[in-house]
């Protein structure tokens, strides 16, 4: 068995390869994938097919399929829709790697981290084209612009969240448009590609985009408490890091309001250590454990604040309003994987 296929058993969606026409159509996504970007030029070919083999859950590519089975059901068409989603999304985390400064991603080194920054823009840049290049030859003018119109609101998403790094006046609200812009419009747009390309009725693909909306944001809630809370082993990235870099998620977000913990947190992040700073550089060996403590710190308050939970219970309630979004669609096997998506979207492990 290839790597690739190993790392495949990742895909969250649980017994996944129990549902014939969703483990024929992820294959199929896959093997398209690989034969897409396979290209002439090695530096390329090897940055990008690391990233793709590497692994990585693949839950857009199934949202676009799952969707497409309330119209028409399975169909080759779906494919290269599902693959150029993914591949996006595999450019928005080359991307998001070189701003985060994060050396590992889906258990394997960062392109950044291999093959430096440079390389990594352009194959970024690479990987976007590529999509916009594939989805000329399906998609209606609606749907590209649909894609266009995504990509615009993760940029937009990204740098917002660059721009208020090391804020620890953020609050809910700016977390929550942030978090719609640089995740949740894609999920939406998985499930509309999806829906639409396989002829769906319009109000069905609406609720669909409703839904994938409301999974993504569950989905980055939970991957944001999961970064506090998990060890790398399990996601495949670095623990601990967001605040490291200055981005300050919802658990952080609450436990800065907390009476109790708040104002030993603030000191904290931006203090003279700036243990909530400063990922990377040159430090001497007692600047380092000064901020190994402080992190350790963080992280405890984090914890015993129980922001955490407070975190984990929004998750659960745009959870659920995903789950009202479905509730009235007919039933079948899209329905089925999509329940199953979101359960496990929320109660995951990486
Ligand atoms: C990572 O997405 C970026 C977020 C939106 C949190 P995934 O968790 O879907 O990444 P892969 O594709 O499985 O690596
Ligand atoms: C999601 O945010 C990134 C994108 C949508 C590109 P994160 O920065 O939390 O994603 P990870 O944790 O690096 O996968
Ligand atoms: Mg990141
Ligand atoms: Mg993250």
């Amino acid at each position: 068995m290839s790597p690739a296929r190993g790392e495949m058993e990742r895909v969250l969606i649980p017994g996944w390869s129990s549902c014939p026409a969703l483990a024929e159509g992820l294959g199929k996504v896959e093997a398209y994938l690989e034969e897409q970007l396979s290209t002439g030029h090695s530096l390329i070919s090897d940055a990008v097919l690391s990233l793709l083999q590497a692994g990585g859950k693949r839950i857009r590519p199934a949202l676009v399929l799952a969707s497409g089975m309330f119209g028409r059901g399975y169909s080759a068409s779906l494919v290269p829709i599902a693959a150029a989603i993914e591949i996006v999304h595999m450019a928005t985390l080359i991307h998001d790697d070189i701003i985060d400064d994060a050396d590992t991603r889906r258990g394997v080194r960062t392109i950044h981290a291999r093959y430096g920054a440079d390389v990594a823009v352009f194959t970024g840049d690479y990987l976007f084209t590529r999509a916009f290049q594939i989805l000329s030859g399906y998609a209606s003018q609606d749907m590209l612009s649909s894609v266009a119109r995504a990509v615009q609101e993760v940029c937009e998403g990204e740098i917002e969240q660059y721009e208020a790094r090391h804020s620890t006046s953020v609050c809910f609200g700016q977390y929550l448009r942030r978090i719609r812009q640089k995740t949740a419009m894609l999920f939406g747009l998985s499930c509309y590609a999806g829906a639409i390309a396989a002829e769906a009725p319009g109000a069905t693909a609406d609720a669909l985009r409703r839904f994938g909306m409301h999974l993504g944001i569950a989905f980055q809630i939970v991957d944001d408490i999961l970064d506090l809370s998990a060890d790398s082993a399990a996601t495949g990235k670095p623990a601990g890091h967001d605040f490291v870099c200055g981005v300050y998620t919802l658990p952080v977000i609450y436990a800065l309001g907390s009476d109790r913990w708040g104002e030993e947190l603030r000191d904290l992040l931006v203090g003279p250590n700036g243990a909530g700073g400063g990922a990377g550089g040159a430090q001497s060996q007692s600047e380092d454990r000064g901020r190994i403590i402080e992190r350790e710190r963080i992280l405890e308050i984090v914890r015993e604040s129980g922001a955490l939970g407070r975190a984990s219970k929004v998750a659960e309630r745009y959870a659920a309003r995903a789950r009202r979004c479905l509730a009235p669609l007919p039933g079948g096997a899209g329905k089925d994987i999509l329940t199953g998506i979101l359960a496990s979207a929320v109660h995951r492990s990486n």
